[in-house]
């Protein structure tokens, strides 16, 4: 991982180095231009017309002095500009790094010195920098992209600068935690391993209780049972819990759909929709990649991270449309479609969050289809039975630029789930507002307790990069830790 450093003086007569100017459009010159950037240098810009737009990046090499390179990067203008904007730049800088193979470089962090800018940007580098390479093993020439970045502020922001760099780093590990589970291969990535990482984790303030086919069996989990019958592995439900020091200000559940390999089971997908089947355990990722830092972030609430973990596999064994499910809160489950699979887990999840009297919950799921053709890659559904609630999730994905978007759970519609044979059934009647049916599903097993539902099914997994957002790299994207991590600390 990067190593970004912030002082108050940085070593100059350490040549060759590389700086990194940043510069907002229509104002004159570099807002943080060292003082006595080579006049060879400003030329060029003039002459090639960096006019700091966002999204401009160039790289200048100087004819003397004591700036080897210069790499300049464009914030756009500064009454348009957000947080956002400097984690692109971040990620923008970091793939310039890996292009033009730079290590190292420093930068004089411009003034007036405002924390959430310098989280963002350093946050946008370490994402930016992400590469996933478990299974490569031909990287001896790769560039590695850049190892080590230098921050001068002054002496009056060090300390504000630091801890914004501490916060980033935080945000950083645990997202690329959730990527690197979801990029693995689905056979290396299965419920046991999310299990075992489970347990790594939980040390000093979190403990975990991990209930295995026997437990669930004895709990009445039918869901996740039902679901785990064609598979070869055994199904888990993980519970992470994290205990404040002194009396927290609230509880929170965070339920995360780990489904390790969707193939559908079988109501079975086709071969292309199965492809990226392996990012099906997306929330659960995040639910674990959140964990992974509350010991050193330490929010004052007390944090449940409830995973159901199978695979979905057809076979011999396997549940069939028409079988019944009894979910742990009792509520019986019509299966008519063995790939409507998130949901069923799920139940119990959501079952075994309520039971644990939290005061509030929020599960991530990629749950939908539907979702990513309603928003797209970029943006996730999300669902509440509690307005208030969603408003404080959403100024949370607001600030770490991971936008979602409401869909509203339509009372009408409840009446598609309704089964003959059961309580409810596991997909609705037509085509029509799939991820809102998935919605209401899972409304039935949350009772009173106030809830969000975020259908991360869209940006949870990229199957192509977006150049305007520079720091989110193919494959995982491990989104919506940092907006939890957010959430949990400010709300
Ligand atoms: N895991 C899928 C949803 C999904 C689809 C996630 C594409 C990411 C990308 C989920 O289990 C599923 O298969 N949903 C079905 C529900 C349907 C059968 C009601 C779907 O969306 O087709
Ligand atoms: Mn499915
Ligand atoms: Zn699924």
């Amino acid at each position: 991982m990067i190593q970004i450093s912030a002082a108050t003086r940085i070593n100059r007569s350490r040549v060759p180095r590389t700086w990194v100017y940043m510069g907002w459009e229509k104002e004159s010159g570099f807002l943080n231009v060292p003082g006595k950037a080579p006049e060879s240098i400003r030329k060029a810009m003039e002459e090639e017309g960096f006019q700091g737009k966002e999204g401009q990046v160039a790289v200048y090499h100087a004819v003397q002095g004591p700036a080897e390179k210069i790499v300049a990067l464009g914030l756009g203008t500064k009454p348009e500009a957000t947080a956002e904007t400097l984690r692109r730049a971040g990620g923008r800088l970091a793939r310039k790094a890996r292009e033009i193979r730079l290590e190292g470089a420093a930068l004089e962090w411009p003034r007036p010195f405002q924390a959430d800018y310098l989280k963002a940007f350093a946050e946008g580098l370490l994402l930016g920098s992400y590469q996933f390479t478990r299974y490569k093993t031909q990287l001896k020439d790769a560039p590695k992209g850049l190892q080590k970045l230098e921050l001068k502020v002054v002496p009056d922001s060090l300390a504000a600068a630091q801890k914004a760099l501490s916060t980033a780093l935080s945000y950083g590990e645990g997202t690329l935690l959730a990527r690197d589970l979801i990029n693995g291969a689905p056979s290396d990535v299965t419920p046991k391993v999310l299990a075992q990482t489970a347990r790594r984790i939980a040390k000093g303030p979190i403990r975990i209780k991990l209930y295995t086919k026997k437990d669930l069996q004895r709990m009445g989990a039918g869901g996740i049972l039902g679901v785990n019958i064609g598979s070869a592995q055994e199904p888990y439900l993980i519970h992470l819990h994290y205990k404040p020091q002194g009396k927290p200000k609230k509880s929170v559940a965070l339920v995360g759909k780990g489904i390790t390999f969707d193939s559908g089971g079988l109501s079975l997908k086709p071969a292309g929709s199965m492809e990226t089947m392996k990012m099906d355990m997306s929330g659960a990722a995040a639910v674990l990649g959140i964990f992974s830092q509350l010991a050193k972030l330490k929010p004052n609430a007390e944090v449940h991270g409830i995973i159901p973990t199978t695979e979905n596999m057809p076979g011999g064994r396997a549940y069939k449309p028409g079988d019944v499910l009894k979910a742990m809160n009792g509520k019986t489950m019509e299966v008519l479609n063995t790939d409507a699979e998130g949901r069923l887990i799920l139940s119990d999840g959501l079952s075994y969050a309520v039971e644990q009297k939290v005061d509030q919950i929020i599960d991530m799921a990629t749950l939908t289809g539907a979702c990513v053709v309603a928003l797209g890659a970029l943006v996730s559904g999300a669902m509440t039975n509690n307005p208030e609630l969603l408003e404080q999730v959403k100024a949370a994905t607001e600030a770490e630029g991971e936008p979602i978007w409401e869909l509203p759970l339509v009372k009408e519609y409840r009446e598609d789930i309704k089964s003959k044979v059961a309580d409810i059934k596991n997909i609705g009647g037509g085509r029509e507002a799939g991820s809102i049916i998935g919605g209401l599903f899972l409304q039935e097993f949350v009772g009173d307790t106030p809830w969000v539902h975020l259908d991360i099914a869209g940006p949870a997994y990229l199957e192509r990069e977006f150049p305007a957002v520079p720091y989110l790299t193919y494959g995982g994207t491990g989104l919506m830790v940092r907006s939890l991590l957010t959430f949990l600390k400010t709300a």
